[in-house]
């Protein structure tokens, strides 16, 4: 059986008057299967949004300078990309509040899609608006349809958000930082719908957050991009217990309600480089607390056995 998404050696690079001037994501291999919720991780500038917006299709063209992505076994054509995606994956943005258009109803928006992809009428088109914000667990959806987006919370709006994504009935659904602008609370019940829509719908979902306790609620494998590529992969369990690259213990380190007295909570020092043009050896060597000269030579490949597998020749040395 293919796998739902199926991202293989994936290249971005953005040109600039001929010449590559930055290549965000650098050799990405993942899949996603039928009912999975992966979760991709890693700090701002990793590029994670970038990675979800080449699984949809919305890169500008050329920006794939090496690579493939098959969505549900299809290698959509360059110049077809976008519609042979749009009806198979959805995507959710994270801000709620501006995502929505201010002056139209949530209902108005909705229609608009409905009838824009599925050519249904006024009747029809709202009966099928009302079943999918009553899908999220909306309460009240007519009240809600003829909401405008600063009548509502940003956990209704959420809510709403991945409702008009689900109209159209994706396979895949990619939400980039889902819960990052909500509460504690109100971005739980959004994970918690998440998964219910995930058993429900049977859809892929790729959660991408900067949010490793995020990922670790509601994901069944973990996906830890860093500097454009996938540092560390496996299922969130086994990444949890035992985190063998030295960015995934940083990330985890850093992650509060996680440090104990004698694990204290601590930062990773220094940031992502913001071009990777230049880059030798490992990225995160310069940041790392256990590198080696040979991590400056050679980019290690991800390597591992049983699911769980890291790219680095020092995996397994204690901090
Ligand atoms: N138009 C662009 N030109 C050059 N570099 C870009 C452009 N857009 C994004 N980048 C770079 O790509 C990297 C990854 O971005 P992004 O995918 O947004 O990261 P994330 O979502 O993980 O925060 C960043 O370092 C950013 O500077
Ligand atoms: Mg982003």
């Amino acid at each position: 059986m293919s796998a739902l998404v199926e991202i293989r050696d994936l290249e971005v690079d953005f040109v600039s008057r001929g010449t590559v001037t930055n290549r965000p994501i650098r050799g990405v291999t993942l899949t996603l299967g039928a009912g999975e919720v992966l979760g991709v991780v890693g700090e701002t500038g990793c590029g994670k949004t970038l990675m979800g917006l080449a699984v949809l299709g919305m890169l500008p063209r050329g920006a794939v300078s090496r690579g493939s992505i098959a969505i549900d076994g299809r290698l959509p054509s360059a110049r077809g990309a976008r519609s042979v995606r749009g009806d198979v994956v959805s995507i959710v943005f994270q801000n709620p509040g501006t995502a929505f258009n201010p002056v139209f109803t949530i209902g108005q928006q909705m229609n608009d899609v409905v009838a824009r992809h599925l050519g249904l009428r006024r009747a029809a088109a709202r009966e099928r608006v009302l079943t999918y914000l009553r899908l999220v667990r909306l309460p009240d959806p007519d009240r809600v349809a003829d909401s405008y987006p600063h009548q509502l919370s940003g956990g209704m709006l959420q809510r709403a958000m991945i409702a008009m994504a689900l109209l159209c009935e994706p396979k895949v659904l990619i939400l980039d930082e889902p819960t990052t602008a909500l509460d504690v609370t109100v971005a739980k019940q959004i994970l918690d719908l998440v998964l219910q829509l995930r058993d429900e719908l049977g859809i892929g979902v790729l959660l991408v957050t900067h949010n490793l306790g995020v990922v670790s609620e509601a994901c069944d494998r973990i996906a830890v991009l860093y500097a454009g590529r996938v540092v560390e992969l496996g299922e969130t369990s086994d990444v949890l217990a035992s985190p063998s690259h030295p960015y995934t213990r940083g990330l985890l380190g850093a992650l509060p309600g996680r440090h104990t007295p004698d694990m204290p909570l601590e930062a990773i020092r220094g940031s992502v480089p913001p071009n990777l043009l230049a880059v030798t050896g490992c990225a995160f060597a310069d940041r790392c607390p256990i590198a080696v000269d040979a991590c400056r030579v050679t980019d290690p490949a991800l390597e591992g056995g049983s699911g769980h597998e890291v790219a680095c020749i020092r995996a397994g040395v204690p901090a």
